[in-house]
């Protein structure tokens, strides 16, 4: 009967492990797995099963799923190392008995040509040729990509970028967790592939207006060559490697790669997506 969680020591992992709760799965039904557990250690006194799960030990995540009917794969950080992460724990939910999983995969996987998506379309293909029923939860970008910048934006009055006039369909965590939440209590959604994104998009120079009228502080978008925008983030501390991945997925936020008509998350959520705005807001005032 259970539902195992992967990443839940992260933070979309824990916010559908916190839906789940809400939406009346019993503690005992939901497995939370994560490497640094200790993280999880409220959720344990709760009553949920709490479990080491490495993606790098195949041994110990088939121990980690080890009475789980549905398992939700998010997918690890690191990206180079993506693929074979999530190939091992789709084998191991398949060995465990798993009938059902679901994998957070990233907007446009099949088509997109940036960086990010290629891992995530060989999971989804792995996935789909493993024998075990699956859903793919293609997310879209997090408002929270950008609320997390504020500060860096106030300070400086400029959104940089490389993203030109493209339009990214950005939610919120809380968005995306609620769906995956929906698709593992509900049933009939295995064969099914969800392009998740927010119901409206933005460019970023629309991004830049939204923050100088919740602020009343002129901010402007700054479009920058992809390796000016790279060498900006190296400069602001972020490692090369995520500098690369980002400037690169403006690049494809440009070309499209991060836009979405598809209703699929208001869909499954049963409401409108986090608004821009109220992401703004709510970053400003916490
Ligand atoms: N859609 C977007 O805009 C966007 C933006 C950023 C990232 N993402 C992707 O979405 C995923 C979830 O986002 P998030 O915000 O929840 O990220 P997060 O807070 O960084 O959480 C990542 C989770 O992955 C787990 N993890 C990483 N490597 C692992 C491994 N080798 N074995 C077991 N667990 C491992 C971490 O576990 P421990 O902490 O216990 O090590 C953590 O629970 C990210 O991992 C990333 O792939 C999407």
């Amino acid at each position: 009967m259970s539902i195992a969680v992967t990443g839940a020591t992260g933070q979309l992992g824990r916010l559908v492990v916190e839906d789940l709760l809400r939406r009346g799965v019993a503690a005992h039904d939901i497995i939370a797995t994560g490497r640094n557990t200790d993280r999880l250690a409220d959720l344990a006194e709760r009553g949920v099963h709490v479990r080491q799960a490495d993606f790098t030990d195949p041994t110990g995540l088939t121990e980690a799923f080890k009475g789980a009917r549905k398992v939700l794969l998010v997918s690890t950080t690191t990206v180079g190392e993506r693929f074979d992460n999530h190939t091992r724990a789709i084998d191991a939910a398949a060995l465990a008995g798993a009938e059902l999983i679901a994998y957070t995969s990233t907007l446009n996987a099949h088509t997109a040509s940036m960086i990010l998506a290629d891992a995530h379309a060989r999971t989804e293909r792995y996935l789909r040729d493993s024998g075990v029923p699956g859903v793919v939860l293609r997310n879209g970008w997090y408002l929270e990509n950008y609320t997390s910048q504020i500060p860096l934006y106030l300070r400086s009055g400029v959104v940089p970028g490389s993203a030109g006039a493209g339009r990214v369909s950005a939610a919120s965590r809380r968005d995306y967790a609620e769906a995956a939440a929906t698709v593992l209590t509900a049933e009939g959604h295995a064969g099914s592939v969800y392009e998740l994104g927010g119901d409206t998009a933005f460019s970023l120079a629309e991004l830049a207006t939204a923050l100088s009228a919740a602020t009343g502080q002129e901010v402007v978008y700054g479009d920058l060559p992809a390796e000016r925008f790279r060498s900006a983030l190296l400069d602001a501390g972020l490692p090369a490697e995520l500098a690369e991945v980002l400037a690169d997925s403006d690049l494809g936020l440009k070309r499209g790669e991060l836009f979405t008509d598809s209703p699929d998350l208001s869909r499954l959520i049963g409401r409108p997506t986090t608004t821009l705005t109220d992401a703004l807001t709510g970053a400003l005032g916490s």
